[in-house]
Formats: structure tokens, sequence, C-alpha cells
């Protein structure tokens, strides 16, 4: 059976900071429902939406207070279903972030569970411990522990991976496992097409009275992803739920977010016997170089280089492992991590051959929006812009080795997931047309993008990413096979096949002009970011391009 997912190009959207369209200075879905030209435009064919739901913003709508109605701040449920449907007027399906392994702790379930020990409710939440103490020294993602003392004055704790207000669902509970579902089911009903599964990997935790093991065993909170990530029961809960998702909205993408998933875990999410997933999101594919970090302070937001050859390597290996399975994700940057300009790109050039080297490989490309401009992070003057508990620590520690403030700062608006939410720059005036009133979330600008003056450059990186999705679309760069050539650590060469048809797709990963021998008679250029030369069979690149050829 064919799917409408076998051929998507996804764009995703981070709806507060796409469009205002009430003035406010946060985006919302009549905001986007504006901008569905621009999406036709650029070519893309799906949109995975943040989430939209009631929420109190603790975590900008991944603490979810309601699952059935929309946020205020987006707007009403009138407004998502005409947006679901001008979207699919226009072609483009819809997916929608589902978070599904915390709630928020406004949520009625948790309030239900606090005031009152006998609540049935109880059971959707994971209390432990006793006397006030904490049952283990698992530490939560956003700092700290994962426990919480219970507000009720049980002297138990109560489990939270994330935020504190973010308290994590009980999966082990079959009534939890129903209820999500019955969310899933009132959205598909709805007519989206698509559900990404928020930190699924987390799901399940290893028995809660077991410390993870540390060398000098302290109650210190330690991250203890092996007792809360990828664990077996997963797959066993998630199981029935993706089954029935299936079997009722056959045609719906179930796109994972696996965030530490190595491939052979993703074989197991994703392999069509095992009836889970479609496709996951890995975080896997961006090792860094830490050769150069600073000891003398905290690594945590110091800016790191990618280091290119493991990069090749996670490529390869998720290419060659996912094929005939399943189809990998391909994508730079998203909500939680610094943009591909500011995180790993030197320049405009590479920042473009880096878009074809990733895009035109087999998968599904995840296009972050504001990413076919060039954007940049915004830059941060204040620490309580970045309302984040972990760079408090890193400001202090980095101010501790002799640093500036203003230095510490610097690093964090390179590598902190925070201001990667910048809103979009549609034009140079004021507010850069995304709304008449201040965005919620402010910096300095550091790029020179906006989506008017680009639409009008032919030469523009946002005329690029269209040429490049044009050819992807195609069935040589959707269906082809990929092999990965021969060559050393200043390049990246790979070549597709489909039927008689065959391509190279050849990247400079250096900052000096390189030369590569081209297996076959290959000329006429497709793509090119950069300057290029073929004589015979050599290839001359300068600095950081990429060229796409076919015979
Ligand atoms: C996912 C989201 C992230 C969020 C977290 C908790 O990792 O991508 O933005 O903070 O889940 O829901
Ligand atoms: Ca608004």
């Amino acid at each position: 059976m064919t799917h409408w997912y076998d051929k998507a190009v996804i764009y995703q959207i981070y709806p507060k900071s796409f469009q205002d369209s009430n003035g406010d200075g946060i985006g919302d879905l009549n905001g986007i429902r504006q901008r569905i030209p621009y999406l036709k435009e650029l070519g893309i064919n799906a949109v995975w939406l943040n989430p939209v739901f009631v929420s109190p913003q603790v975590d900008n709508g991944y603490d979810v207070s309601n699952y059935f109605a929309v946020d205020p701040h987006m707007g009403t449920m009138a407004d998502m279903d005409n947006l679901i449907q001008d979207l699919h007027q226009a072609g483009i399906k819809v997916i929608m972030d589902f978070v599904l392994n915390h709630t928020s702790d406004q949520h009625p379930w948790f309030q239900d569970a606090i005031k009152n020990p006998n609540s049935i409710y109880r059971d959707y939440y994971i209390f432990a411990g006793k006397d006030n103490k904490r049952p283990n020294n698992w530490g939560s993602f956003f700092g700290g522990s994962v426990w919480e003392p219970d507000p009720a004055g049980t002297g138990q704790s109560y489990f939270h991976l994330f935020d504190k207000r973010m308290p994590d669902l009980n999966w082990k509970n079959p009534e939890v496992r129903h209820a999500m579902l019955e969310i899933a089911e009132y959205w598909l009903e709805k007519g989206i097409d698509g559900l990404r599964l928020d930190a699924f990997i987390h799901i399940a935790k290893a028995d809660l009275r077991q410390n993870y093991p540390t060398a000098d065993n302290s109650q210190k909170p330690v991250i203890a992803e092996g007792f809360f990530a990828n664990l077996p029961q997963v797959q066993e809960w998630m199981r029935p739920f993706c089954e029935e998702i299936k079997k009722d909205y056959p045609d719906t993408l179930l796109l994972g977010e696996a965030a530490s998933a190595s491939v052979n875990l993703a074989v197991d999410y994703t392999s069509k016997r095992n009836h889970l997933m479609d496709s996951v999101i890995t975080f896997r594919y961006f090792t860094e170089d830490d050769s150069k970090v600073d000891k003398s302070f905290s690594a945590q937001y110091q800016p790191k280089e990618l280091d290119f050859t493991a990069f090749k390597q996670n490529q390869a290996i998720w290419q060659q492992t996912l094929a005939g399975i399943s189809q990998p994700t391909l994508y730079w940057n998203n909500h939680d991590m610094a943009r591909l300009a500011t995180r790993v790109a030197h320049n405009q050039t590479q920042a473009r051959s880096l878009a074809m080297l990733m895009y035109l490989q087999r998968g599904i490309p995840v296009i972050y929006y504001g990413e076919e401009l060039g954007l940049k992070n915004l830059e941060f003057d204040n620490i309580d812009d970045f309302k984040d508990l972990t760079v408090q620590d890193f400001v202090k520690s980095a101010k501790a080795a002799g640093k500036s403030q203003a230095q510490a700062f610097k690093m964090v608006s390179q590598t902190h997931k925070l201001p990667a939410r910048n809103p979009m720059p549609w034009t140079t005036e004021k507010n850069y047309g995304f709304s008449t009133h201040t965005p919620w979330l402010t910096g300095k600008k550091l790029d020179h993008a906006d989506v008017a003056d680009e639409m009008l450059d032919s030469q523009s990186m946002f005329n690029f990413y269209k040429k490049m999705l044009e050819l992807k679309k195609t069935d040589l760069f959707e269906e082809g096979k990929y092999y990965l050539l021969a060559t050393d650590k200043n390049s990246y060469v790979y070549q597709r096949d489909y039927q008689d048809q065959s391509a190279l797709v050849a990247v400079n990963l250096s900052e000096k002009e390189i030369e590569l021998s081209l297996p076959d008679a290959y000329h006429q250029a497709d793509l090119a970011a950069g300057e290029y030369e073929i004589k015979e069979n050599k290839l001359k690149l300068s600095p950081y391009a990429g060229v796409v050829l076919e015979k």
C-alpha cells in the first residue's frame, strides 16, 4: 500500500513564531493560514505544528492542560478546523505534535490527583517514596531531580522528566494508555494526517527503587537515560496505540521523536513487522567535536564544531541500515537545537551545500521554518531571556573561569534552543512583518534574512531551497538507491540510482578548494552552491561548495 508520506516533504512550524494575526506578538493559527501561499511556493507538502493545545506555556505548549481544545493564544477550534481545511485545499498535509509522556500540572487529572489522595487519577501519574525522601538520584532533563514533593503533603514525590510543572504520565496504567489513544483519535477524526509522538521513548521507567550507579553513589541528580529511555515496555505499550490508529486511519504518518535512539532501535521502532511507527527523529546524527572545548568551565553551552567524519559515518550507517525498512528523517535543526546557520555552517555557501547533502539522501526532509532563508539564532543579552536553570549554572561556571557576562551570553545564544525559535522575518519592517506588536521573543538579529527580499532574488537561499525541493520530488531522489563513495574527510559524496538514471551529490566539507575523481563521465549540474569545475573525470569544488551532477 502506498501512503502520502512516502513522498513527504515536511516543514516544521513553531506556531508562536510564524505569523501573528491579531497583534499580540504571538504567532497563531490564523497567521499560519495567511501564509499558506508561501508554503505552496516553497514546495513543501506537509506541515508539522508544534503543540497548539491549551497550555500554561511553561514549555511553550509541551505542558498540556487540555488536549481537546486549542490554546486561546493560538486561536479557537474553528480556526483550527479552518486551517486544516485550507491546508488540505492547498495539497498540504497536517501533522500535529502529540505530547504523551506527560501533562501540565494544571491538567484536571493531576489537579484531582493532588487534591484527593483517593482519586482514580492518582494512578495516572507516578507517585513514589515516603517521608519526603526522593526515591532515587535520577536527574531531570531540565535540571535538578526528577522528583518533586507531592503538593498534597503525603510525604511522597511525583516524577517529572522535564519541568516540575510537567508530571510524567504512568503508562503502566491501561487507563492512561486508553485515554491517550482517545485523544489521538479525536484529532484524527478532525482530519489531521499525522502525529509527531513527543518524547515517546521515555514512557517506560526502570524500577524506581534503584539509584543510577555513580562513582561516589551520592544523591546528586544524574541524567539516567538507561533507566528511562527506550526500555522494552515502550514498544509493548506503543504497539496497541499505533495499531489502533492504523486500523482506523491507515494513511496516518506516525513520526516518533526518538532523541537518543541508535540506528538499531530505529529499526525496531519503524520495521513494518513491529507495528509501531513509520519514521523516527534521532538526535544521534550530530556528533560534536569536543577537542576545542575549554576544560576550565562547563562544556554544556560552549559552541562546538560538528565532527564531519563521525557525521558522515552516522549518515551512511542510517542510510544503509534503514534501506528496505523505513525512511529516515532528514533534518539539520529543529526547535530543540541551535540553527544550522549558527551551529554548523560557516557561511551561506556551506549552509546550501549541507542542505543539498542532507535532503537529497533517501528519506523524509523536515525543514525548520526560516532555515530556507538562512536564518541564524537570535542573540540574547539578559539571563532572564533564557528562563533556564542550566543556563544559570553555565554562566556561573564561565564567569568563575574568567569569562565576561557578554562572552557567556554569546556562547549560550549560539548553542541554546530558545534563540532558534525566532519570529519569522517576512519583511524588513519593524517587527519583521511578523506582528504589529513586539514579538514574544526578542533579541539581536544576526542575519539579513527576510522573505520579501529573498523571494525576489533568484540567487537567494529561498530560491535555492525551492530548486532543491523540486529535485527532491523526482523519483530519482525520492526512491533511488543511495550509496556512499570512498573519499577522505574533506568531502561527502554519494550516488543515487533509480532505473537507468543516476546522480552524484558531491560536497566539499572543508575551507579549502578540493579536487575529486569522478567515477564516470558526469556533467550537467542540476543544482550548485559555490563554484565548481568539471574537467574530464575531475571535479573541482571551491571552499564549502556542493553540486548535484547527472550523467
Ligand atoms: C520534546 C520536545 C521539547 C520538549 C520536550 C518535553 O523533546 O521536542 O521541545 O521540551 O519534548 O515535552
Ligand atoms: Ca496572536
